[in-house]
């Protein structure tokens, strides 16, 4: 996996773009992309395949639908896993890599976990039952101007809106929020998952720092995932380590994710242990 774009720039210059125009995405980026996705891989260590759909408009609108929720796109991207402990995270991550990437290319995609015909598109995408279908998005450039129905839903869901530092970051307990200073140069890594896109912008993350860790945690949200076979927002928690990985890479912070680093403390209602980043040869 080879990143060659501004973790800054490129979380800024994302957002879910869905209305697309006219203009096909050139044939060059197309295939720059698919070297892209096949260089990916994830501190999870879990396989995600990803499936390319290149002329989503020509096959039959009604199979392929998105209930209005994206208007004019013409090529999407699939992702697939096997469901299993921190598959989905795995999903999470390599898929919002690739987001960025494309954000970085100029181009436009929006994730989506709810609104797809998953039939039709796991037909068009020849998809087998043996995995299961958690995401697609699709990718182009954005219209100029964003359709009514869009509107109304990132109103409705305040899709502009992200949650405070003192809600997010804590300190040593959940009883102690860290502030910017203390994170010191965390605070980028820390800042890039707070603007991450998340289910229905819940930002379900929380990470917390002590020692020389920082421990991640979902909030789950009652009854959200319910509509599911799986814990959606266990993708979230991949988009969040993407985030955290990708911004420290980029500063030189070493370290590395582990899975069973969970501290013995208190935790407050409908949170649970995901998994850690430690770091390495320094106190946080
Ligand atoms: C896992 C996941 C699933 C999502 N599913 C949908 C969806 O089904 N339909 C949709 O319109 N947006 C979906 N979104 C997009 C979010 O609503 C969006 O990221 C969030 O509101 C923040 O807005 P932004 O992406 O413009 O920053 C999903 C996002 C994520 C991360």
């Amino acid at each position: 996996m080879n990143i060659n774009f501004s973790m800054e720039e490129s979380v800024k210059k994302r957002y879910s773009v869905r209305n697309y125009q006219e203009q096909e995405v050139e044939l060059d980026k197309r295939k720059a992309i698919e070297t892209f996705v096949n260089s990916m891989d994830n501190p999870f260590e879990k396989k995600v395949n990803f499936h390319f759909l290149d002329n989503g408009e020509t096959k039959s609108q009604e199979k392929l639908g998105t209930y209005g929720v994206i208007k004019g796109a013409k090529q999407y991207i699939g992702t697939t896993i096997n469901l299993e402990p921190l598959s989905l995270e795995a999903l999470g991550y390599e898929l919002e890599v690739v987001i960025l990437y494309l954000a970085h290319l100029g181009l436009g995609t929006c994730w989506l976990g709810g609104t797809f015909n998953r039939k039709g598109f796991a037909k068009a995408m020849d998809i087998g039952e043996s995995e299961i279908f958690p995401i697609i998005t699709p990718y182009g450039y954005a219209a100029t101007k964003k359709h009514i129905k869009e509107i109304a839903m990132r109103k409705m869901i305040q899709a502009d809106h992200r949650k405070e530092w003192s809600q997010l970051f804590f300190k040593n307990d959940f009883h102690n929020p860290l502030t910017k200073e203390e994170a010191r140069e965390l605070a980028f890594p820390l800042e890039m998952v707070r603007l991450g896109p998340s289910a229905s912008n819940k930002q379900p993350w929380r990470i917390l720092i002590n020692d020389n860790a920082c421990h991640f945690y979902e909030y789950k949200e009652p009854g959200y995932s319910e509509r599911f076979s799986y814990d959606i927002q266990r993708v979230d928690m991949g988009i969040a380590a993407a985030h955290f990985d990708l911004s420290v890479k980029e500063k030189g912070i070493k370290g590395h994710f582990v899975t069973a680093g969970e501290p013995k403390i208190e935790l407050p209602e409908n949170l649970e242990y995901a998994f850690s980043w430690v770091r390495v040869h320094k106190d946080i």
